[in-house]
């Protein structure tokens, strides 16, 4: 598998690291970092490649300043663009962030047809809806169903780790999946969440419930307090996470196109379709599918103000 991430900074670079340590595992022979800065994504690809010598691992990875090195990719990740400052939301970013991802899209399409693109720059949902529309006017619907975005897989890693930190259990004890907009709207499945096959009402309060749905939701937003700028481990990884799920019965939860709008649904991603795993969303119960009416509501007025800022540039 050849492996593109446009966008060599925080998530992008830490992307590489983790899938090429991974490598043999998913099966990549090869990683191209792309960025706009020079020398940056050669340097950090040189840095990785040592990095994989000390484990005698067969990937070759590439540092460019040029699309052509993603020629013919199987999978390419889109990080490119503004990270969040605190005190942003990341919908403050749309406008930069737009006509950075759509720029990244046409250039990805001069050189490989039909790749899975996961998108990563925020915000998210209405960055998938640029680069899914770009897809489709250049390479039709095919391809465009290719373009998914990755959010749920980190927001449900989040709910997971507080939910087995609260519980003291092992995290592989703790299934719980968060889907809806990436943004404080999301939607953290209580209902169906379970530590060790219990439902989490028989081990937890409501009020406990509550806090780490809250928790979950601002997940982002406490790292950028600390941090100063946006996560990078855990989004790395939740990436690296879709791409293994590629092509296996894995359910993972990604933004795609769903009732009009670009959204966090659970899915299976086999031969090159997305899956939406319809009979999940039907088992939320009446509070969690009211919060996802008000998630699509949310996404739907972000793309008509991406479809406007887009009109400007
Ligand atoms: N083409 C290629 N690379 C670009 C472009 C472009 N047009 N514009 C910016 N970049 C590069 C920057 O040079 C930088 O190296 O994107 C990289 C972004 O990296 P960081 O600033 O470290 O941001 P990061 O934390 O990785 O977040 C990237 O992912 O999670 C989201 O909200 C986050 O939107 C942000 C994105």
């Amino acid at each position: 598998m050849k492996l593109s991430i446009i966008g060599a900074g925080n998530v992008g670079a830490t992307t590489a690291f983790i899938a090429a340590l991974k490598s043999s595992e998913l099966g990549i022979d090869e990683i191209v970092l792309v960025d706009i800065v020079e020398k940056i994504p050669q340097g950090k690809a040189l840095d990785l490649n040592q990095c994989v010598t000390v484990f005698n691992l067969d990937v070759k990875i590439v540092g460019s300043n040029s699309y052509a090195d993603t020629e013919n990719s199987d999978v390419v990740v889109i990080t490119a663009g503004l990270p969040r400052k605190p005190g942003m939301s990341r919908d403050d970013l749309i406008d930069k962030n737009a006509g950075i991802v759509k720029g990244v899209v046409e250039n990805i399409m001069k050189f490989s047809d039909h790749p899975w693109i996961i998108i990563v720059t925020n915000p998210l949902d209405a960055m998938v809806y640029v680069a899914s529309s770009c897809v489709l006017e250049k390479r039709g619907k095919d391809a465009a169903d290719k373009v998914i975005g990755m959010a749920g897989t980190l927001d449900s890693a989040r709910m997971r780790f507080f939910l087995a930190e609260e519980l003291g259990e092992g995290k592989e004890a703790i299934e719980a999946l968060t889907i809806g907009s990436h943004g404080d709207e999301m939607v953290p499945l209580m209902s169906s969440a379970t530590a060790n096959q219990k439902s989490l009402s028989k081990v937890m309060n409501d009020k406990k419930m509550k806090e780490i749905v809250d928790r979950t939701k601002k997940g982002g937003a406490e790292i950028v307090d600390l941090l100063g700028t946006s996560a990078y481990y855990a989004p790395a990884a939740a990436i690296v996470e879709i791409i293994e799920a590629i092509d296996t019965e894995k359910i993972v939860p990604v933004s795609v196109n769903y009732r009009g709008v670009f959204i966090g649904v659970p899915v299976k991603l086999s031969d090159g379709t997305v899956e939406i795993q319809q009979n999940m969303l039907d088992s939320m119960n009446s509070e969690e599918k009211k919060m996802f009416d008000d998630c699509i509501e949310k996404v739907k007025s972000l793309i008509d103000k991406t479809e406007e800022i887009l009109k400007n540039k």
